[in-house]
């Protein structure tokens, strides 16, 4: 409600979209690179020292701050890069008509979303609570009962507003991103009107990029093994939690064959018709 009555979007404002543990880190981290290429170098970039989520902050989770001088967008300089977990449908229309910003959205496989979504919260339950068993994650999830609602609304929203405003939103896949890095971080530049020069390319930028952000490299610096991210005043999240495998398919892991075809059946019921295919 905050957002749809008080925030003023800036035509220069880049937007990462998400459900929750789709790749959001990984894209921040991205993001952050890409547009903030030619002011920092590789060998001392803030990504190595900083939390790829205190580069590139929530707009809905700061939101939650008493205090909002702590958060004061009118000061961001452009172009301001903020992350969003709200389901397109709730955004205002200043956000989504044609003129204004753009939308970078990363959706994933829903069953390593559930998986992955299970494992960080459990980590995230006061100790004095029993851990959420994977059945009972398994059941909400398929109902629909998530943060920021049903899985397949969510990534349906942003995918039917990525074929109405291509221009606007760019919508990608976490598995694309696994398999063919390079190739989406170029898109990502030319998507974000920062595109990748001849020259960049031939020195290799894009690769550098891809190296610095990659789950092996963050996944071990200091910054993100130790430190935590203040998201609120009540929302405290020790940065290692943002990183476990970084995997595609770890479902198999965890996941009964009638859990993945429950799990398959929705999303192809879902998603029918879409075009839009996991
Ligand atoms: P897993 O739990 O499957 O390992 P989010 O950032 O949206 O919360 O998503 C978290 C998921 O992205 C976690 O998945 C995490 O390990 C993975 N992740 C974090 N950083 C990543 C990176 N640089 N490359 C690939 N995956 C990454």
């Amino acid at each position: 409600m905050w957002v749809q009555d008080h925030f003023k979007p800036r035509p220069t404002d880049i937007f990462l979209a998400s459900f929750p543990k789709s790749g959001t880190t990984w894209l921040k981290a991205l993001i952050f690179a890409t547009v903030n290429r030619t002011r920092y170098g590789f060998a001392d970039h803030p990504l190595l020292t900083t939390g790829p989520h205190d580069c590139f902050p929530f707009l809905d989770a700061h939101l939650q701050e008493k205090d909002r001088s702590r958060f004061d967008l009118d000061r961001f300089p452009s172009p301001r890069l903020l992350s969003i977990h709200i389901p397109y449908i709730l955004l205002p229309n200043s956000m989504t008509d044609h003129q204004s910003c753009r939308f970078v959205y990363i959706c994933r496989d829903p069953k390593d979303v559930l998986v992955s979504k299970w494992l960080f919260l459990n980590k995230l339950r006061p100790k004095d609570l029993p851990p959420i068993s994977l059945e009972e994650a398994f059941e909400l999830f398929c109902q629909g009962i998530s943060h920021y609602g049903p899985f397949w609304d969510h990534v349906l929203g942003y995918w039917e507003g990525s074929l109405e405003t291509p221009e606007k939103i760019l919508f990608l896949k976490y598995e694309d991103l696994k398999k063919e890095p390079l190739v989406v971080v170029k898109r990502l530049g030319d998507f974000l009107g920062y595109p990748f020069s001849l020259e960049e390319e031939s020195k290799g930028v894009v690769e550098e990029i891809v190296k610095l952000c990659s789950f092996e490299n963050l996944s071990t610096l200091e910054v993100n093994k130790v430190s935590e991210q203040k998201f609120s005043k009540d929302t405290i999240i020790d940065n290692r939690h943002f990183f476990r495998k970084g995997k595609v398919g770890d479902w198999k892991t965890y996941l009964t064959t009638e859990m993945v075809e429950r799990l398959d059946e929705i999303t192809y019921e879902k998603l029918l018709g879409s075009g839009l295919v996991f």
